[in-house]
């Protein structure tokens, strides 16, 4: 940092002009970070010059300014983007590498849809574009809105920017009430060079590839930098919709272009998943002739009655899989490793690398995953990488496969130095000395301190706020650390976070110039904090980040409970493996031992469960509503499925359940309201007899149903 002249040592003069150069710096460094996502400065330089800006200030008040940096945001991000629910979630994809993993695609189609011998099942493949996806929504054919995918649920507005967007129809040809529009937002190569050139001539911020370049340029908080980015859309898939657009995806993607879209020319209707995956070298050859970037092809079943079928998985439709193409290779020297804790205390090392370009993007970090793989075995002992061990300062050979984390394929022992040794494990936890441990049949090794241990507790922290959790606006990462350290207005556990304000009031060291916050910086973070008091059960259960209990557990457990009240007694009961709560908790379908016994150690009596009470007492948690609660005969029921059902598959049957309603449960118990029954039925049948639970065959159920 550059040598500043001391405030007491400053003249009238010399602190206006002073005060004038600041002003302009930090207007500029604003810019740079919000506008330009290029920041001119560190974090700590910025904090440094605001408080100079303030100290001059406090001593100066006759020059201080009119439009003061005091007085405006700091260097957190508090503009942003409204967020926009979208009416129907935007899933990602799957991902196949091999063509085993095809024929695996279309076998678990046929099973899930109970084909029996060789049905027809047509696919339609097209190019997976390397950009990023939006939904457009249109009303009565009038563009209303654009939202980005942000986390499926919740995307960020951009209505603005999809204005700019010469390939985005803004009026279509059709009166349809609802038609939502969706596709991927990219920039072609010959574009993103000159974008680049550009950027260079002008000292602006070089992006890395297209897709970096395409995203940069659509989340601009101006759009009139937008409208200068050369974007384009192309649209492959669509959300809401008031009527159906066709039979099937071949049609529906027919019907958009005709509406006025760009879409894929290179779109193909395939009679059979042979006939798909020969698409795959197709592809191949002509990648480097298409002008855009694709990291792989899509495959889609294309009748839409069969896709309705399918339905989704928690991310990721059944009746899709992105087929992507083979890594990118680099070699590189290997400069460190270092182990970092993470929230559920797993000691992940990582390997520091002299930066390379590894298909087009620089990587400077490989992961390095746990003790086994450095020194060359898999889980389960065998050999990886021909058994050749991972040293500091050896020559590795790194690789992505789109947008994975950076692996290492592959060791040079010619070029390993003399008399190198073994990388040592850290014994004791790098963050905080406690013992470390490694569970039977588990590959890592963990810290056992949990939120004792600082690394964890931030981590945790971290994982609170972070988008499909609290999603607090103004608290992210980078805010979870500074506050973390803050002695004075300290966040260690989440509760914290509920009191920041109270705290913040009584004392004498205010937000306001702590961290970058201005004045109305923090009262966005006070509003932000207050309008997360209220939460649904499941957010609630997937924030507390405990090991296993992860976003589609949450959810199965909040529909299982319903409510935080009706949960807490149970897990205290359940705490106890020969109760009844315990085998209940075991037979939520899609929940096993391993989840379970990680739940119970997190309520187990002691410092964990107390911050989680802690927490639980600042907040409303909201009860969990079932979908069609009213409407649907199977709203909160339980129910079983056994023996082989004929006229659809198992996972069908449960899908469709579940999308009615009800949870679905491995086992019989006096809490199971229906068994569906199909022949071959046994102890389960036997059982519900016993207990006087309802059965039913399988024309009963599908009657009951509808179908
Ligand atoms: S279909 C419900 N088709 O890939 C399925 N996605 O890895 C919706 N993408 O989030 C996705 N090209 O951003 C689909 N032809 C294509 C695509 C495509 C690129 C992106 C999209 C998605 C991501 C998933």
């Amino acid at each position: 940092m550059t040598d500043y002249i001391a405030i007491e040592d400053l003249s009238d003069d010399m602190a206006k002009d002073e005060l004038t150069r600041l002003a302009n710096l930090l207007d500029e460094a604003n810019q740079a970070y919000h506008g330009d996502d290029s920041p001119i400065m560190t974090d700590a330089e910025f904090d440094f010059l605001k408080k100079r800006n303030l100290e001059i200030e406090l001593k100066f008040p006759q020059y201080k300014k009119p439009n003061s940096p005091t007085e405006k945001i700091g260097s957190l991000p508090s503009e942003t983007f409204s967020k926009i629910k979208h009416s129907k979630k935007m899933f990602s994809l799957a991902n196949a590498f091999e063509n085993s993993d095809l024929y695996d695609f279309d076998e678990q189609v046929r099973r899930f849809l109970n084909f029996k011998g060789s049905e027809p099942l047509e696919y339609t493949v097209e190019p997976k574009i390397d950009g990023l996806s939006l939904s457009l929504r249109y009303e009565k054919g009038q563009f209303v809105f654009a939202a980005t995918r942000g986390d499926g649920t919740t995307g960020e507005c951009v209505t603005a920017n999809a204005l700019a967007i010469s390939d985005i129809p803004k009026n279509l040809p059709t009166q349809t009430e609802i038609l939502e529009v969706r596709g991927e937002v990219y920039m072609e190569h010959k574009d993103f060079e000159i974008l680049n050139k550009n950027q260079g001539a002008l000292g602006k911020k070089i992006f890395a590839n297209p897709r970096n370049a395409a995203a940069g340029s659509l989340r601009q908080l101006d759009a009139t930098i937008t409208a200068e980015r050369p974007l384009k859309f192309l649209a492959y898939a669509w959300g809401e919709l008031s009527e159906p657009l066709d039979t099937n995806q071949f049609g529906a993607i027919q019907k958009l272009k005709n509406l006025g879209f760009k879409t894929n020319s290179h779109t193909k209707l395939c009679k059979n998943i042979d006939e798909a995956i020969s698409q795959y070298d197709e592809f191949s050859k002509i990648r480097s002739e298409l002008g855009y970037d694709i990291d792989g092809i899509v495959y889609k079943v294309d009748s839409l009655d069969l896709q309705s079928r399918l339905g989704y998985r928690s991310t990721t439709p059944r009746w899709a899989i992105a087929h992507k193409f083979p890594a990118e290779y680099s070699w590189t020297k290997l400069l460190a490793i270092d182990v970092q804790v993470g929230r559920t205390g797993a000691l992940s090392p990582v390997a520091r690398l002299n930066p390379v370009t590894v298909g087009g993007v620089v990587v400077s970090n490989a992961t390095l995953h746990n003790q086994d793989y450095i020194a060359g075995r898999d889980n389960s002992g065998g050999e990886i990488r021909s058994g050749k061990d991972i040293r500091i300062n050896d020559w590795v050979e790194v690789y992505r496969a789109g947008d994975v984390i950076p692996k290492i394929s592959d060791v040079d022992l010619t070029r390993r130095l003399k008399g190198s040794t073994a990388y040592c494990f850290p014994l004791v936890c790098p963050e905080c000395g406690s013992k470390v441990v490694r569970d039977e049949g588990d590959a890592v090794i963990r810290c056992v301190a949990g939120i004792n241990c600082p690394a964890q507790a931030i981590e945790k922290l971290k994982h609170f706020v972070s988008r499909k959790a609290f999603d607090i606006d103004g608290l992210g990462g980078k805010q979870i650390e500074l506050f973390f350290a803050d002695e004075a207005l300290s966040i260690k556990e989440p509760a914290d976070i509920f009191t920041l304000k109270l705290r913040d009031q009584n004392n004498l060291t205010k937000l306001i110039d702590r961290h970058g916050f201005g004045r109305k910086s923090a009262s966005n973070l006070f509003d932000a904090i207050e309008k997360k008091r209220s939460i649904e059960f499941s957010r609630f259960l997937f924030s507390l980040g405990i090991r296993h209990v992860g976003e589609n557990v949450s959810k199965l457990l909040a529909r299982h409970f319903l409510s935080w009240s009706r949960f807490i007694p149970s897990i205290s009961l359940a705490q106890n493996r020969e109760s009844q709560e315990y085998f209940d908790l075991v037979a939520i379908d899609g929940i096993g031992t391993t989840v379970v016994n990680s739940l119970l150690s997190a309520f187990e009596i002691g410092k964990e469960r107390d911050s989680i009470e802690k927490l639980a007492g600042h907040l409303d948690i909201l009860d969990e509503i079932l979908p069609d609660r009213e409407d649907n005969l199977l709203s909160g029921k339980t129910l079983v499925f056994t023996g082989t059902l004929e006229q659809m598959s198992r996972s069908e049957a449960k899908s469709l359940a579940e999308n009615l309603g009800a949870k679905v449960s491995g086992s019989v118990s006096a809490k199971t309201d229906l068994v569906v029954a199909g022949p071959g039925a046994g102890s389960k049948i036997r059982r519900a007899e016993e207990l006087g639970v309802k059965t039913l065959d399988e024309a009963e159920w599908l009657s009951l149903i509808g179908k």
